[in-house]
């Protein structure tokens, strides 16, 4: 079975996004448990919604990035996840962490990858003045934002567009690529570029 360990820091809609996948029988998969770096995070009141065991680990607490991806993966094994979701995860992970899950940590990062990675990416493309923008889910390795490209989605970027617009123009996608990317990489359904028939359509 595919469960998995969300780790967000912020909003979570692509949790949300996730968890709604899940209930329509869109992904085929079971979140074990979501783990938030940060204090009043959004996405926690949201898995409590959805009664999803929740674990905060505040990294302030922790003395280095080693430190808190061991108590990362222990959490993660605690619950049985088998595969890692980073969806919104704001810190840089340590090897140690994409040993733990071979093949198994996907990240989504709001950028056609590999421009723009890092902070600020919606605001990195606006300055560079391109005029397709997007999202990437990928395998994730150390450096940031970069590993094998599992799906993206492009959007325009619109005349006069401020970040808030280009990045809700972004995230829609993000929610429909991120639960089809994972039933992807999991269970190998091959229509990759069938972003179309993610919106209705069991993906496995
Ligand atoms: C998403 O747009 C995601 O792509 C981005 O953070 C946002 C989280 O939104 N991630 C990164 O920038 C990672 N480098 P959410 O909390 O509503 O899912």
């Amino acid at each position: 079975p595919l469960s998995l360990g969300v780790l967000a820091s912020g909003n979570g809609s692509n949790f949300e996004a996730i968890m709604t996948a899940i209930e329509r029988s869109a992904l085929k998969a079971q979140v074990n448990v979501v783990i938030c770096n940060n204090p009043g995070a959004k996405v926690m009141e949201r898995a409590e919604r959805w009664q999803i065991p929740r674990v905060l680990l505040n990294h302030r607490e922790f003395t280095s990035r080693e430190a808190l991806d061991q108590a990362i993966i222990r959490t993660l094994n605690q619950h049985d996840v088998t595969w890692v979701a980073m969806a919104g995860w704001m810190r840089r992970v340590t090897q140690q962490l994409i040993d733990a899950f071979p093949d198994r940590v996907l990240n989504i990062h709001p950028s056609l990858l590999p421009s723009f990675p890092g902070l600020h990416a919606v605001q990195q493309a606006l300055d560079a003045g391109v005029t397709l923008a997007g999202c990437t889910v990928h395998h994730v390795e150390l450096a940031v934002d970069s590993g094998p490209i599992i799906m993206q989605a492009a959007v325009p970027v619109l005349a006069g567009d401020t970040v808030e617009q280009l990045q809700a123009r972004i995230q829609v996608q993000e929610h429909h690529i991120y639960p089809a990317a994972i039933a992807l990489a999991a269970h190998g359904d091959s229509r990759k570029n069938a972003v179309a028939d993610l919106a209705g359509e069991p993906l496995c």
